[in-house]
């Protein structure tokens, strides 16, 4: 992975001129200069413009911009512009238009409206790059490419024949034989066997629920189909500009589950991600700090760049809550704290048209007379004041094992209960260790476990035998795992590991359980304590699951259920294994119960929070780099608080010691240098 050193933190956003009138560039510009806004992602959406008829390149305007913002210094993204093909490849192509899992062919008019399996849009979109790789690739602009745009935002799922025919290829090249098929899909039951291959279709609407095999590999092959676009444009970019770093912006967070970003991260220069606060959310900052831990782990660790937020309010959710004053600041370094080096947002300045024009941007319909560009200029100053921790590394000891099959197949048909949701389960657990003020970060389960001491694995639903493997011997070698319910269950066909729950993990955590019994909504089982080292108040619980069954030998129980259906059933164990030791939950226990398993859990690993007394609501996060360590403090709350901390504020200039502490206003950061790392 090329990294991506910008040279400090940058503040940008995604630029479209295009939709003004040729003069507002060098207000623009000017404007740009004002704010300390130095990164530009041009062209997403401007193939229409590049090509208006097919073949006929029009790039002046283009080379205007790229012209411009490298005389003022702005470092370039350059998009391919792939993402919305122009109205003509509609005309031209029918077929590259997408068809619905009902089979209703989708016209143009909107964007990103073509099938990932189509030719003629994978031959068209080449060119394109080509074209666009031949004339700009050395452009002095072009710092970065930007490889369509939010691969599978809308377009994820087409169901054509064309589609029918990739999936069959796709199949083919993963199962060989029909015979593995079958036995892959369990095709056996509700004959479904299938005795030749162009009997075998994408799963469209039918009348009960469709083959889960079906649907996780469909799932798995969508992902792919998408990706095999983005590698046909990076393969052909990097022929042509092998020195120029590519990325694609990700989307994890709470709107999109669609891509298996763990198949996708190893072929990004710099890993990039988009991401928006869902309003929806009682506490947005922690969804917020959880995508921004898992992409960190997509990064390997290293520094990412936070290639879209909002200044305020996005046009696409049901209310779009405007944020409150000083809230971007807080949301842009909570990025920066967990690995962000650069900020940039949708988009420069607001539309006056077209579907996104009640979205904010950077210059606001009020223009410079308003809160949002304040604060936009006041961003710009503190990334210049914190630009020194570029390039240093997030810590974190500990680790949330997690993958896209076990969100596809928990939140998929026919489960035990649809009331468990895969993030649901890992959120709660995320938003545990927020609480208790330990840095998290992402990891795939097949990936190396070395130096995190704790391992959380929430409903790890989906799981191989090396992945078991993986887990159990950073166990073994002295990591301390939770290891919750539905884990463990199915292997990478989804097929049942047979001899009881939670399958292929029952021997590492010692406990042998042989029925699943999910509670209705609203209904919770009574937990009591069975140890010491778990202390459950008088009215534990848990809620959506329970299971049945027992511990082994040399297992302890630290809870167990005190009603319901599983009644004396363990809820909680735990086992030492090797240097280690292996708990398991079996139900989803509340919040305080949560705090209580992780407080013993984290007290046997030895890890304790970034800082100790932190105040509710308050997020602390340590960056090491190679001459300092800096604490980026977040206070989400509305109250002013003193933190406990020692070290000089690079935003503000203060220095807090052992008897000063750090005071952050309500809402506010603090970004502070600790000393010499060396
Ligand atoms: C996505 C897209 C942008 C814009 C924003 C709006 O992130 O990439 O083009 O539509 O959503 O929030």
């Amino acid at each position: 992975m090329t990294s991506w050193q910008p040279g400090g933190v940058l503040l940008g956003a995604d630029y479209n001129p295009e939709q003004w009138p040729e003069a507002t560039l060098v207000e623009d510009v000017a404007l740009m200069q004002q704010a300390g806004f130095t990164f530009a992602t041009v062209g997403v959406f401007s193939w229409a413009l590049w090509e208006p008829t097919p073949g006929d390149y029009k790039f002046e305007r283009l080379q205007s911009i790229l012209d411009t913002l490298h005389k003022a210094g702005i470092r370039v993204d350059l998009a391919t512009g792939t993402a919305s093909a122009p109205p003509w490849l509609a005309r031209l192509y029918p077929d590259a238009m997408p068809v619905t899992r009902d089979g209703l062919r989708l016209s143009h008019g909107s964007r990103q409206t073509w099938c990932p399996s189509n030719p003629d849009f994978g031959e068209r979109s080449l060119a394109l790059v080509k074209e666009l790789a031949t004339r700009f690739g050395d452009h002095s602009a072009v710092r970065m490419w930007h490889v369509g745009n939010e691969f599978g935002c809308h377009n994820l799922m087409c169901f054509c024949d064309i589609s029918a025919d990739d999936f069959r290829g796709w199949l083919k090249e993963r199962y060989s034989t029909l015979d593995a098929l079958n036995h892959a899909w369990g095709t056996t039951f509700w004959s479904q066997r299938y005795s030749d291959w162009a009997d075998v279709i994408p799963p469209r609407t039918t009348t009960a629920i469709p083959n889960p095999g079906a649907e996780l590999d469909w799932r798995r092959f969508c992902s792919d189909a998408s990706l095999r676009q983005y590698l046909a444009e990076r393969d052909l970019l990097r022929s042509i500009t092998p020195d120029i770093p590519i990325t694609t912006n990700f989307m994890v967070g709470h709107a999109f589950d669609g891509l298996d970003y763990h198949q996708w991260a190893p072929h990004q220069d710099v890993i990039s991600n988009d991401h928006y606060l869902g309003s929806h959310l009682g506490q947005p900052e922690i969804e917020l700090a959880l995508s921004a831990d898992i992409i960190r782990g997509l990064a390997g660790g290293n520094p990412w760049v936070l290639m879209e937020h909002s200044t305020s309010a996005v046009n696409w959710q049901t209310v779009n809550l405007a944020k409150a004053p000083g809230q971007m600041l807080r949301d842009s370094l909570s990025h920066v704290a967990r690995g962000a080096d650069t900020v940039a947002f949708f988009q420069w300045r607001a539309s006056q048209s077209g579907a996104e024009k009640y979205h904010s941007a950077l210059v606001p319909h009020a223009g410079k007379d308003s809160r949002v560009w304040r604060e936009v200029c006041e961003l710009g100053k503190v990334l210049g004041k914190i630009s020194e921790v570029e390039g240093s590394r997030t810590q974190s000891r500990v680790a949330l094992v997690h993958n896209w099959d076990s969100l596809w197949t928990t939140d998929g048909d026919s489960t035990p209960s649809e009331h468990h949701r895969y993030m649901t389960e890992v959120s709660r657990w995320y938003a545990a260790c927020w609480r208790a003020g330990l840095t998290v970060q992402g990891v795939a389960p097949g990936n190396s476990l070395d130096g995190f001491d704790v391992i959380i694995v929430p409903g790890l639903h989906v799981v191989t035998d090396a992945e078991i493997a993986n887990i159990t011997n950073a166990v073994e070698a002295g990591a301390h795992a939770v290891i919750t319910y539905f884990s463990g269950t199915v292997d990478e066909l989804d097929h049942i590991r047979l001899g009881g729950y939670p399958g292929g993990f029952a021997d590492l955590l010692g406990v042998h359980f042989d029925e699943f019994a999910p509670l209705l909504p609203g209904k919770t089982a009574a937990l009591r304590s069975a140890s010491e080292l778990v202390q459950l108040s008088s009215n534990a619980s848990g809620s959506i699951w329970t299971e049945r069954g027992r511990a082994d030998d040399g297992t302890e129980v630290l809870a167990a259920y005190a009603d319901g259906p599983s009644q004396g059933s363990p809820a909680m164990t735990r086992r030492s294994r090797g240097n280690g030791s292996a708990w398991y939950v079996s139900t989803s226990p509340d919040d305080a119960s949560i705090d209580s398993l992780l407080a013993a859990l984290s007290h046997d690993s030895g890890v304790s929070p970034t800082v100790r007394g932190l105040p509710e609501g308050v997020d602390a996060v340590r960056r090491v780099g190679e001459q300092a360590s800096y604490l980026f403090v977040l206070n989400h709350t509305d109250q002013e608080v003193a933190v406990p901390v020692i070290g000089h504020d690079l935003i503000t200039g203060t220095e807090s010691t052992d008897g000063s502490p750090l005071l952050v206003l309500a809402g506010g950061v603090a970004v502070l240098r600790e000393g010499s790392t060396s």
